[in-house]
């Protein structure tokens, strides 16, 4: 039986800067980490970098008209911190700005919603060479960055998100190092998230300020589906400190301002958290709009020592390295959970999403939610006649929306869906070897091919009906 969301609901494709504009040196703009680390050998598959990606700081206006022929409605993008404020400090680069006022407005011309995020990952390398986020400084500035760019495009932007994940920032960042700035110390990790926590409440602070009237202030986060393998004592603790690490050090303090009690112990072997300070608590639960809900896979994990895995089945999911991402869980084993993978060797379970919508409608009763991220890598290729037809993906699609259409009838207030992502990208760490789109890009002509899932996609959200 065909489902049907309700009038009004956001249906987006999302990207974010660094995955899709290239021209990194154009109008002023400056290395941001992303640009030091994909040029750093062996950081990134293949020596990919975002130097050119898909060249959409040359192609905005066309890529805004193909999102308009599919039929979306609404766009998630992200501003470049080092193409508007290039060291991090400082006055704004007028042509950096007018980029995505043009952005703006060419979305508004077609009637598509813009959703802003203000960082997506790209911190200008000046403010890490200062310290980075594990710096307290670095959420002051981070602030600032919020004011200019409310100040130049907050009469036609409505919706603001501060930070996109913040757990892959922190930890994969300055924890596992498999993302920029590629550091590898576990307390780095976590007053990393703590200025995170502090920037985005400091954000969303200016944003209110600049834009008293209007602004709609969200997060968004990719909380951790994360099961325990068995309901052991042992197993079920795991899933207890991954629950912390994951999710919790960022919901509790945005929604009930505190860090969890069980996270203070769990990590007192590494810091006693004196790096946060007096009010930093009160500012980061920032009255939200609604929360930005990321998802691609679940966890299932163990007590490493009930483990008996082999140690290629512990992977989190989170790419290879010899150091964890996960600081104090020592202990905890990563397994795969059962069922198909997309070519990430993510497990496909449309059940993770749906229990997370239910948790987070409980946990915040009155917070709307948006999927801000939904999607599937596979190995797509165009036939001989220039088609490409990826019916995986759809299934993927619909698997995951037909679980958010049952958490709404469950009670969930979801208010839109964002597919990850408009078009094949910069697939961080591994380049460009994975493609998430719905537009197949050859990427020796920037040639901009919609897959069958753009056109299925693109009749859901003129319709708002999910077919059987
Ligand atoms: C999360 C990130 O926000 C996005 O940048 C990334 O490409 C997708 N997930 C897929 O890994």
């Amino acid at each position: 039986m065909s489902v049907s969301f309700p009038p009004g609901f956001l249906w987006g494709t999302a990207t974010a800067a660094y995955q899709i504009e290239g021209a990194v040196r154009e109008d002023g703009r400056t290395p941001s980490i992303w640009d030091t680390f994909s040029h750093t050998p062996g950081k990134v598959e293949n020596g990919d970098t975002g130097d050119v990606a898909v060249d959409h700081f040359h192609r905005r206006t066309q890529d805004v008209r193909l999102m308009a022929e599919l039929g979306v409605n609404a766009y998630r993008f992200s501003v470049s911190w080092p193409r508007v404020q290039p060291t991090g400090r400082g006055p704004a680069v007028q042509r950096g700005l007018d980029f995505y006022r043009g952005l703006v407005d060419d979305l508004l011309e077609h009637g598509i919603t813009p959703l802003l995020t203000l960082y997506h990952w790209d911190l200008p390398q000046e403010l890490e060479t200062a310290g980075g986020w594990p710096e307290r400084d670095t959420a002051h500035r981070f602030a600032d960055y919020a004011r200019i760019v409310a100040e130049a495009l907050g009469d036609r932007v409505v919706r603001w998100t501060t930070l996109n994940e913040p757990w892959c920032s922190a930890f994969l960042g300055y924890g596992s190092g498999v993302h920029a700035p590629g550091r590898t110390d576990p307390v780095a990790a976590l007053r990393a998230a703590h200025h995170l926590n502090l920037g985005h409440g400091l954000a969303a602070q200016a944003l209110r300020t600049q834009l008293p009237a209007r602004a709609q202030v969200s997060v968004s986060i990719n909380p951790s589906a994360v099961r325990a393998r068995t309901e052991s004592p042992a197993d079920l603790d795991a899933r207890r400190r991954i629950d912390a690490l994951a999710n919790r050090v960022f919901t509790d303090p945005m929604l009930h301002g505190s860090y969890p009690a069980d996270l203070l112990t769990d990590t007192e072997r590494l810091t006693d958290w004196s790096f946060v300070h007096g009010d930093d608590l009160a500012v980061i639960r920032h009255p939200l709009d609604s929360l930005g809900i990321n998802y691609y896979s679940p966890s299932v994990v163990s007590s490493a020592t009930d483990s008996d895995a082999p140690a290629s089945e512990r992977n989190d999911g989170h790419g290879a390295s010899e150091h964890s991402p996960w600081p104090g869980a020592d202990s905890v084993a990563f397994h795969q959970p059962p069922g198909d993978v997309t070519e990430m060797g993510w497990t496909i379970d449309p059940t993770g999403l749906y229990d997370l919508l239910m948790r987070y409608s409980r946990e915040a009763p009155r917070l709307p939610l948006v999927i801000t991220e939904n999607g599937a890598a596979y190995p797509d290729k165009p036939a001989a006649d220039g088609s490409v037809h990826d019916p995986e993906r759809i299934r993927y699609l619909h698997g995951h929306l037909s679980a958010v259409h049952r958490a709404m009838a469950d009670g969930a207030d979801v208010r839109g869906y964002f597919l990850w992502s408009l078009m094949d990208n910069f697939e961080w760490a591994y380049g460009y070897g994975k493609r998430f789109g719905a537009v197949y890009v050859d990427y020796d002509t920037q040639a901009r091919t919609p897959k069958s899932s753009a056109r299925w996609y693109g009749e859901l959200a003129r319709t708002g009906v999910l077919p059987d």
